[in-house]
């Protein structure tokens, strides 16, 4: 069964069928659409994925973050099923379907936010950050928003003018909509300030009124600080628990929505339901999607009772928002990740994962930086590791080295020099070694060279 294999490469990858494939592809899809692994899947169970030329890859990608539960989790398959058997998407604006109010009851018990709380259901990460943004600006009547260095919120225009990477994400697309605020994310690997984080006094959070809220935006003009708990395109970076902290007092002080972005952290991928819950405070507002429903597009905004409420009838929503497909895969996701304990097999993956990368470190010279929480891991290499000038090459040498050995892994970050790890949390023990035997081969080939 292929949801209990090991990896199998029985073809050049990719192999002749999917060639044939690229071709259909390539003449019809734009190359706009980025491609990591060029084969075309022929079926997909737990961690592992078997192409149409019978290669068997474990995917150490999950989609980006939407699988936590794996590929085809039987339950999943079933509720969906017996879903499809009575109706889709009624529309919610048009008639009322138990799925959506469900949904949301369920999310606002499982949110870490204070108090009475409502959850909008969107079908896309980026429509749930701009909804977010929407509700911010409604609610506090600012239009000001801070986002963060190597923040990724999205594609759409607003959430471009959000996420930070400029090429290939904002480039040339402009203008973009006005109103977002960049500071600098507390990457302490590379801290921007060029201090140590054992002596640095948490600096970068003390610029906040010492200079930025002096000289780039008054704090009473913002509506909302949105920052991921972990950044996720921006490498896996994890801010220290005291920055957040003065965050928490900056929003209280000033009447601003705090609002953490777990579209790729929540649903138990870092050893806990949502990355805020490691926090010591909690935000205003959660927006999610990803693995909430396993693949099937849903989105969700949580927030405060009075921020939900700021909005009337017909200002948010849209046609096919919380329809009832992606809706009863979500309710039995969120059924099985509670009762499995989910959290903490990421918690026990995090540990294999880490061990092994620590051992790396003392082999390879290349390997700068490790970091994560749970199953939510980065590797950053680096040429040399005083300088820390990134290995971008390498990096991407390394992908290509496990893709041709049959592990998928992705890369990450603003200097391109990071593989992010995000497994299905239903990897077996077994499963994961032999994909992390693959990942320390790889890296032995390519910095060996
Ligand atoms: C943290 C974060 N926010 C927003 C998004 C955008 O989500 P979507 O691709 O569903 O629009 C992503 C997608 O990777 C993400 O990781």
């Amino acid at each position: 069964m292929l949801r209990n294999s090991l990896p199998k490469i029985v073809t050049a990858v990719p192999g002749p069928k999917s060639q044939e494939l690229q071709k259909v592809r390539k003449n019809n899809v734009p190359d706009g659409v980025s491609m990591l692994a060029p084969v075309f899947v022929e079926k997909a169970e737990g961690a592992m994925v078997q192409d149409i030329d019978g290669n068997i890859f474990i995917d150490f990608v999950a989609g980006i973050g939407v699988l936590n539960v794996g590929h085809s989790h039987p339950e999943v398959v079933e509720a969906v099923k017996a879903q499809c058997d009575k109706y889709f998407a009624p529309n919610i604006n048009v008639f009322n379907y138990e799925q959506y109010p469900r949904l949301a009851e369920k999310l606002n018990r499982l949110m870490p936010i204070d108090g009475e709380k409502k959850t909008l259901l969107v079908n896309t990460g980026a429509e749930a950050d701009e909804n977010a943004v929407k509700l911010a600006r409604r609610y506090t009547g600012r239009s000001e928003i801070i986002a963060f260095a190597g923040a990724f919120h999205g594609r759409t225009y607003m959430t471009m003018a959000l996420t930070s990477k400029v090429k290939p994400y904002k480039f040339n697309f402009g203008p973009l909509p006005s109103g977002v605020h960049r500071f600098p994310f507390p990457y302490c690997y590379r801290c921007p300030y060029g201090l140590k984080k054992e002596t640095c006094d948490l600096h970068c959070a003390k610029m906040f009124e010492d200079s930025y809220f002096l000289e780039y935006v008054a704090p009473d003009q913002v509506a909302a600080i949105i920052l991921e708990p972990i950044l996720g395109e921006g490498g896996f970076v994890v801010p220290p628990d005291a920055f957040i902290e003065a965050l928490r007092k900056l929003c209280d002080k000033y009447g601003i929505v705090l609002i953490a972005d777990e579209i790729q952290t929540g649903y138990g991928r870092t050893g806990k339901m949502f990355a805020c819950e490691y926090w010591s405070v909690k935000p205003d507002m959660i927006v999610s999607a990803k693995s909430v429903a396993g693949g099937i597009p849903i989105a969700c905004v949580t927030a405060k009772a009075a921020i939900m409420d700021s909005v009337t009838a017909g200002e948010i929503g849209g046609t096919y928002c919380g329809n009832a497909l992606a809706a009863a895969s979500s309710l039995k996701i969120l059924e099985i990740m509670e009762r499995d304990r989910f959290a903490d097999k990421a918690k026990h993956i995090g540990e294999i994962c880490m061990k092994r990368f620590f051992e790396m470190e003392q082999k390879y010279e290349i390997i700068g930086n490790i970091r994560g929480r749970g199953a939510m891991l980065a590797v950053e290499f680096v040429k040399d590791r005083t300088t820390k000038e990134p290995a971008k090459d390498e990096t991407k040498a390394i992908i290509q080295e496990c893709l041709q050995n049959g592990l998928v892994v992705l890369g990450a970050g603003v200097r391109d020099n990071n593989i992010r790890f995000l497994m299905p949390l239903v990897i077996t023990d077994d499963q994961l070694h032999a994909g992390l035997d693959i990942f320390d081969k790889s890296v032995a080939k390519i910095t060996q060279k």
